[in-house]
């Protein structure tokens, strides 16, 4: 490593994670900071930052706890930040490093200068009496499962107490790297082998599918830029085999629609899998590029185009479809594990919002599918709203639509938890909904 290339100090990191901690808080997604970081910092940040984020509510109570009246945002930002690293297990650095890096970083920066004691004081209470207060804080459900209180309710009333509580122990868990071998070059065994002699840590999950002990930049993974597999949770690997399952049609005059394709991750699964003139439809054209740069790595083609596809008369030529795949937006609640900052993002709100979205674009889609063709909804949430009440609200307003076997709501799982509450094999993955309706002729 060159000098250049040298992670900055602890201090360093601390001050721009506690800047983004804020930003998060004020509604920004992690993603889209992480991405204006310069790259000499984002792998550091971005791992300190989902650390923080998955201690976010026990850092805030205690930060509640230990000031007497708030400090400014960026003082509280950076107390905030240090007492969720020092609550991570297991520990990323020393208690006494975090705290010493926790008042650099307050002295080197004007915002946070003058409160250097106040974040020494609280830091070294803490210290001290963490166990007693991390015990009285844990009491509060928000603080012990780090979701906000109608997250929980509407898990318990969604689902029951039992699994909630299943559900919230696998978002406590960060997610695997997983990856999906194309089929069109071999299978999981085929790039393993390859893999294995390069010391490439992994373990076979599926078929087609890999998981890395840990994660690394794809760059580094051999075979990833020719195509050879792309990074997707296991429960997004079921969405294109599921769509083509019989009754669907397949071959070159067949015509399939992914409706809500960016980044075009399951578009690519389509192709790599089955012969089909393949749409690919999002109307957030910075998105739609990444399907570009998908399919040309896995050198496949379909017809990509930036549109609503809740309001068709603008870019469909009329010919209805054979299959229809619409992974709808949603609330993303079934990837806390790789997104921790959603639950912070999201607002009870957002959920009948994006609700009414998905039953407008499943009702403009719909028209779409030819007699006997086959749809796939499918959202990355376990809400019920987005899942199952969505498609049996759907399928009792339109009588030609069938319902045919799926997965229904696929709960997320941690390898590091307890065998699951029997609803598949043991296996590390996201939460995710499928139903797979057919249109009678
Ligand atoms: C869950 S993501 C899709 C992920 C994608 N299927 C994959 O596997 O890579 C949902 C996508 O829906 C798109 N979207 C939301 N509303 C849309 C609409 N009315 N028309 C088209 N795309 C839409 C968003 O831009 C987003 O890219």
């Amino acid at each position: 490593m060159t000098p250049r290339e040298q992670a900055p100090a602890l201090s360093v990191q601390l001050q721009h994670t506690a800047h983004l901690l804020d930003r998060v808080m004020q509604g920004e997604s992690t993603t889209a900071l992480l991405a204006g970081l310069p790259s000499s910092l984002r792998p550091g940040i971005q791992a300190l930052l989902l650390s923080v984020l998955r201690h976010a509510a026990l850092a805030r109570a205690a930060s509640t706890h230990l000031v007497q009246k708030p400090p400014a945002r960026p003082v509280m930002a950076l107390l905030q930040t240090t007492l969720a690293l020092m609550n991570v297990e297991p520990k990323p650095y020393p208690d006494h490093t975090l705290v010493n890096q926790a008042i650099e970083a307050a002295k080197n920066h004007r915002s946070t200068r003058h409160a250097a004691g106040l974040i020494n004081a609280c830091l070294r209470r803490w210290l001290r009496e963490a166990d007693s207060m991390r015990q009285v804080l844990m009491a509060d459900p928000t603080v012990r499962w780090n979701l906000p209180g109608w997250w929980i309710e509407r898990l318990r009333a969604d689902h029951g107490r039992e699994r909630a509580q299943a559900i919230m122990q696998a978002y406590r868990h960060p997610a695997p790297m997983t990856l999906r071998v194309n089929a069109r070059w071999g299978d999981a065994q085929k790039l393993m082998t390859l893999w294995e002699a390069e010391g490439i840590a992994a373990r076979i999950t599926d078929t087609h599918c890999i998981e890395l002990s840990s994660p690394r930049p794809v760059s580094a993974l051999p075979g990833f830029a020719q195509g050879w597999c792309s990074v997707q949770d296991w429960a997004a690997q079921l969405a294109a085999p599921l769509l083509m399952e019989p009754p669907t049609a397949s071959g070159p005059d067949a015509r399939w629609l992914d409706a809500c394709a960016a980044p075009g991750g399951k578009t690519a699964h389509l192709l790599e899998l089955g012969q089909a003139q393949v749409w690919a439809v999002d109307q957030d054209p910075k998105r739609v590029l990444r399907i570009e740069e998908n399919l040309r790595r896995i050198q496949a083609q379909a017809q990509v185009k930036v549109a609503d596809a809740a309001r068709p008369h603008s870019w469909w030529d009329g010919k209805p479809f054979d299959a229809i795949l619409l992974d709808a937006p949603c609330t993303a609640s079934g990837i806390v594990r790789r997104h921790p900052d959603v639950p912070w993002l999201r607002r009870e709100s957002d959920v009948a919002q994006l609700a009414a979205q998905q039953k407008q674009l499943l009702h403009a889609l719909w028209p779409l599918l030819k007699p006997g063709g086959v749809l796939v909804y499918c959202t990355c949430s376990v809400f019920k709203a987005e899942g199952e009440n969505q498609i049996q609200t759907f399928v009792q307003r339109h009588n030609q639509a069938q319902r045919l076997s799926a997965p229904g709501h696929l709960f997320p799982q941690s390898a590091q938890e307890p065998a699951d509450l029997g609803q598949n094999e043991a296996r590390d993955h996201d939460g995710f909904f499928y139903a797979r309706l057919r249109k009678l002729g």
